[in-house]
């Protein structure tokens, strides 16, 4: 904050001696408003450091939890963090193709989703399907972490309750976010798809930051 005083009290040096208390008071008035979330190019994460300008903890730690966000509200997370029992594909999420649910009696029964995804992305013959993605153990997430539709602060809300978590501690979302292999597909999510944002390492280093400081939730 007294960063960014310290230019327009520059400024002022020529101005009258008796105007100074009162633009003082309103350039300190304008320092208390909110800080604007820091903006990051396409495709990457601002770092923690840079959020250092948030003075008041609450807000920043909802400002870092924002910037995750990003990640998180990714086609390639959402996909597979669906509403109903069907995963979806591409930057759009439509439905998946073929048309395929965890509730079908021959998923039940253990046609997995590995019948077709394979511990790695592979290519495939069909030209219309640039590639199928894998990694190992490929999965649909369970109905209570449906995250599409949901607001960045309702996400937030959703993902520190352990009702709705996987019965995990802020500390093993964090682990999770950090060094699963699910996750961790979204950075190397094979030909014809887009990678989330920044790194997972970068992502880990934010949801640690958002966690040092009281793991706060956006409102909206
Ligand atoms: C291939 C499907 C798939 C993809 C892609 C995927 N997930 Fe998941 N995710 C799962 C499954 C399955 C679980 C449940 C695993 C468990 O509880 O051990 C899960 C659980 C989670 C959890 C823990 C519980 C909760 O609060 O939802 C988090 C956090 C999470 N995923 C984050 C992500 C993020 C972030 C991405 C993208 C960078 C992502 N996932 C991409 C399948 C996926
Ligand atoms: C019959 C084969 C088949 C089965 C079974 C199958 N998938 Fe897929 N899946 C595909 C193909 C092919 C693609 C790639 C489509 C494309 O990108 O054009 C794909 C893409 C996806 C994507 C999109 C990734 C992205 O970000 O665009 C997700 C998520 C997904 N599948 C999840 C699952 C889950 C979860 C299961 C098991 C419940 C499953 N799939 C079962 C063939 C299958």
């Amino acid at each position: 904050m007294s960063a960014r005083r310290k230019p327009r009290s520059r400024q002022l040096l020529p101005w009258s001696v008796a105007a100074t208390p009162a633009i003082l008071v309103a350039v300190l008035g304008a320092c208390m408003t909110a800080t604007p979330q820091p903006v990051s190019a396409p495709g990457t994460l601002v770092p923690v450091a840079s959020f250092a300008a948030i003075g008041d903890p609450e807000e920043r730690s909802a400002a870092l939890f924002v910037e995750a966000g990003k990640v998180l509200q990714s086609p390639r997370c959402l996909n597979c963090h669906p509403v109903t029992r069907s995963p979806t594909q591409g930057d759009d999420l439509h439905p998946h193709i073929p048309p395929i649910s965890s509730e079908d009696a021959i998923i039940a029964a253990g046609l997995p989703c590995a019948t077709c995804h394979q511990q790695h992305n592979s290519s495939t013959s069909n030209p219309g399907i640039r590639s199928i993605p894998g990694a190992e153990v490929w999965a649909l997430a369970p109905a209570s972490m449906a995250w599409q539709g949901l607001t960045i602060g309702g996400l937030c809300r959703q993902i520190k309750d352990p009702a709705r978590n996987g019965d995990r501690s802020l500390e093993k979302i964090r682990v999770h976010l950090s060094e699963d292999h699910l996750v961790g597909w979204a950075w190397h999510p094979g030909e014809g798809r887009k990678p989330a944002p920044g790194t997972q390492e970068q992502l880990g280093e934010l949801i640690a930051a958002w966690i040092e400081t009281g793991a706060h939730c956006p409102t909206e």
